[in-house]
């Protein structure tokens, strides 16, 4: 069925927009002749009603609490196949067969290693150097060996594109822990999978080979896909920002790591770790005063970890990850006093009326830090497991850009609310 356009009443004239038909979800109406045609502009700040492009990758029932990566929900995928093999879906649109996974793994495991120059890049960053810093700067810093990719644009160069950012990206984000706590770089061992490379690159010594636990591999393995993709949140929307320029694939995936480290993104698995510690050790921070700030329209203190622009449910990813944290513990044999905590907290703000009224869920961040410390990784790196597993989703929104007939460069419109023009006034008359 075909809609009717949309008509806009805007007084002396009315604006009609061609109905944009999704397969699913919401439809959209074209407002691309609105500024030419009539001289107004939308207003939307936080793009919170705009569709910046049609997309087929990732959907999000937000009322129903639905995640679905190329059509597979998330839940099917996150029990059932690995993290390489949920990127290559993210990449090329559906599951690959054994062969294609085969292969696929391969080429990525022989990819691992970094430019042995890529070694004094790390030893350049202070000790305290942020990894999320470290991260974003390195990616940069690969893409100089590479000039092909700079703006690839056959599909060849794209592919290694992508295959150089997801292979090399483990190596890069344990090399930038290690320099972190002055241990020896490790290096990637191909024997290894993905995942039990990253851990072998971040926990063992050149002196001794930590083993490595399978079930801290299945773990991670689960975090990475829940976190492989999300449609248009404010990295992707970055990298799709960056990349209308026809900017790198790096450069691109750079800036989304810049955008993915702030506190209310991918920042707050971090923030909301030192929310529960600050439960824990703090006598004046209990879970009714965490509730009472988190309220207070004069207090800019958020309850990390919950609430979602999208979601107006209870997030999938945190749905899987609030019992898939007392299974690890549990396996690990880990008593975490600030499960405990999360899990009062998370009783407490579904029991108030501010949080309902709003429609205020946890989000994937609330339950994930506990996971990342549970499996040994320090405060500082979580950020930086999140980005190693958003990447594959980063990219695929970068590559469908780049192949769509409709992205044009990035360039919103801004209200002017400044002086008119007026008269220069020489200094000495100031
Ligand atoms: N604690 C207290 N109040 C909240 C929270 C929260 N975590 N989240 C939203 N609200 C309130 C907000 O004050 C506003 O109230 P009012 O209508 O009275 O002004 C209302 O709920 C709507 O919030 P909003 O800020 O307009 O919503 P948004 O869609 O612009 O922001 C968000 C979404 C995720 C940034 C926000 O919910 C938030 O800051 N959450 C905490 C940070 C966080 O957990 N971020 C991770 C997001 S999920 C994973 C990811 O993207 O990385």
């Amino acid at each position: 069925m075909v809609d009717q356009p949309v008509r806009i009443d805007l007084g002396s004239e009315i604006f009609s927009a061609d109905v944009l038909q999704p397969s699913v979800g919401n439809r959209g109406f074209d407002v691309r002749k609105l500024r030419p045609e009539t001289g107004y502009v939308s207003f939307d700040p936080g793009f919170a009603n705009t569709a910046i492009a049609r997309s087929a990758v990732t959907y999000i029932d937000g009322a129903a609490g639905q995640l679905l990566y190329r059509g597979y929900a998330i839940e099917d995928i996150a029990s059932n196949c690995s993290f390489l093999e949920v990127s290559f879906l993210l990449l090329y649109g559906s599951l690959p067969n054994a062969g294609e996974l085969l292969l696929w793994e391969n080429d990525v495991s022989r990819h691992t290693m970094l430019n042995e120059e890529m070694r004094s890049f790390f030893d350049a960053f202070p000790r305290r150097a942020h990894p999320m810093a470290v991260l974003a700067s390195a990616t940069y810093a690969i893409s100089t060996f590479y000039d092909v990719y700079r703006r690839p644009t056959r599909e060849q160069e794209i592919d290694a594109g992508a295959r150089t950012l997801i292979a090399k990206m483990p190596t890069v984000a344990a090399w930038a822990y290690k320099k972190s706590i002055g241990e020896p770089y490790v290096y990637p061992n191909n024997e290894f999978s993905y995942v039990e490379n990253f851990l072998h690159m971040m926990f063992s010594r050149p002196t001794e080979i930590t083993p490595i636990d399978p079930a801290i591999v299945k773990a991670l393995n689960v975090l990475l896909i829940l976190h492989a993709d999300h449609e248009m949140n404010c990295s992707t929307a970055t990298v799709r920002s960056v990349g209308s320029s026809r900017a790198s694939m790096f450069a691109s995936v750079a800036a989304g790591m810049g955008a993915l480290w702030g506190p209310l993104h991918g920042g707050a698995n971090q923030a909301v770790i030192e929310q529960l510690q600050a439960i824990h050790d703090d006598p004046d921070a209990t879970i009714e005063s965490t509730i009472a700030r988190a309220k207070d329209r004069n207090d800019e203190f958020r309850l990390m970890g919950f609430g979602h622009r999208v979601y107006t449910n209870y997030d999938p990813r945190a749905k899987v990850l609030a019992s898939f944290a007392q299974d690890v513990l549990d396996r690990m044999s880990i008593e975490d006093p600030l499960l405990d905590i999360a899990r009062d907290l998370e009783a407490a703000a579904l029991a108030d009326d501010y949080f309902a009224e709003r429609k205020l869920f946890p989000n994937v961040d609330f339950y994930s830090g506990i996971i990342f410390r549970a499996l040994g990784f320090p405060q500082r790196m979580f950020t930086v497991l999140f980005s190693i597993g958003r990447l594959p989703g980063w990219i695929a929104h970068w590559v469908e850009m780049n192949n769509d007939p409709e992205t044009r460069i990035m360039r919103p419109r801004q209200i002017y609310t400044g002086e008119t023009e007026r008269a220069y006034v020489p200094i000495e008359d100031r």
